[in-house]
């Protein structure tokens, strides 16, 4: 009888999402079911590519790769090149060498999965802007309920945004998409902040060379960061690695290294103005509005990167 959890992963594959699916990969507990890709950092056609070469790069198991929205609800896609690079991979060359996309769309193959699944029995984490999240949601509410959590990487948490001062780029890519989640009335909508992986969570220069020099997916989860590290160079001076989806993953796989998590009341903003993408976080209480997603914003930082370490290969 397999014993381990099923989870669903939905991408935009970068170079922080290509880590945090090297991570999950490696924990023996889960098995990913399948992944969805879906634009963002990069178009999705190149985000399906980068989630094939990180599992190729894993040398564990396949677990399926389909696509799914290639355009946000109603803004214009911004990619991150510069952040993750053309290719979202660093622009090291990485490319998948055997493995292809599957037919189908993913949003779609996700619903037939979810309805023929146990209550709770497949968790979803999702790593990218939420537009397949979203329609999947307004397709089938009924299968999705059945989906247990459904963790998040986006927001700024309780703290700053990491594309405008008040939004986080998951959100701001397709906030429409996020309202649709955040007000969906699904119970277990846990959204891991921007806030989550800053601070100790940052990967300082010991560790991202006891990552890169401990093993070949740990070296493969740096490099392929490129971009990321030298644009943290310039910032910081040194190399830091603040990695978004790797917290998000540890917060979903490893809930031991959570720190801070509260259920609020939530509020996407999708007006036209300067915090269009922001996310308000009645963590006060002031509303008198029944909470409605939980937030994480702060991890233990020491188990947060043991797990990295672990799931990495990295002794
Ligand atoms: O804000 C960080 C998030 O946006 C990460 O998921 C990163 O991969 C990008 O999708
Ligand atoms: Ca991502």
């Amino acid at each position: 009888m397999d014993r381990r959890k099923k989870i669903i992963i939905d991408t935009d594959c970068g170079s922080d999402d290509a880590m945090a699916i090297a991570m999950a990969l490696n924990d023996r507990a889960y098995e990913i079911i399948m992944c969805v890709a879906v634009s963002g950092n990069v178009h999705v056609d190149q985000a399906a590519l980068n989630t094939l070469t990180t599992i190729e790069y894993a040398k564990t198991y396949e677990p399926p790769v389909y696509k799914g929205c290639d355009k946000m609800l109603l803004k214009e896609l911004i990619y991150a090149h510069e952040t993750h690079g053309n290719d979202g991979m660093g622009d090291i060359g990485l490319a998948p060498q055997h493995l292809k996309v599957q037919e189908g769309n993913g949003v779609l193959k996700m619903l037939d999965t979810l309805r023929a699944s146990e209550e709770g029995e497949i968790d979803i984490v999702a790593l990218g802007p939420l537009t397949n999240i979203a329609l999947a949601i307004r397709l089938d509410y009924e299968a999705m309920k059945k989906a247990g959590r459904i963790v998040i990487m986006g927001t700024a948490g309780l703290g700053v945004g990491n594309v405008t001062p008040v939004a986080e780029f998951n959100i701001w890519q397709d906030a429409e998409a996020a309202k649709i989640v955040v007000e969906s009335g699904l119970e277990k909508i846990i959204f891991v902040g921007w806030d989550a992986c800053l601070g100790d969570s940052m990967l300082n220069s010991q560790e991202i060379e006891k990552i890169r020099t401990g093993s070949e997916l740990g070296k493969f989860a740096i490099d392929c960061n490129r971009c990321l590290l030298e644009m943290n160079r310039e910032r910081f001076g040194d190399n830091y690695l603040d990695m978004a989806d790797p917290s998000a993953m540890a917060a979903a796989l490893y809930p031991e290294c959570i720190d801070q998590c509260e259920k609020y009341y939530c509020e996407v903003d999708v007006s036209n103005g300067p915090s269009y993408g922001s996310v308000l976080v009645d963590s006060n209480f002031f509303s008198g509005k029944e909470p409605n997603v939980y937030i994480c914003s702060k991890l233990d930082a020491r188990k947060y990167k043991e797990y990295i370490y672990k799931t990495l290969n990295v002794n």
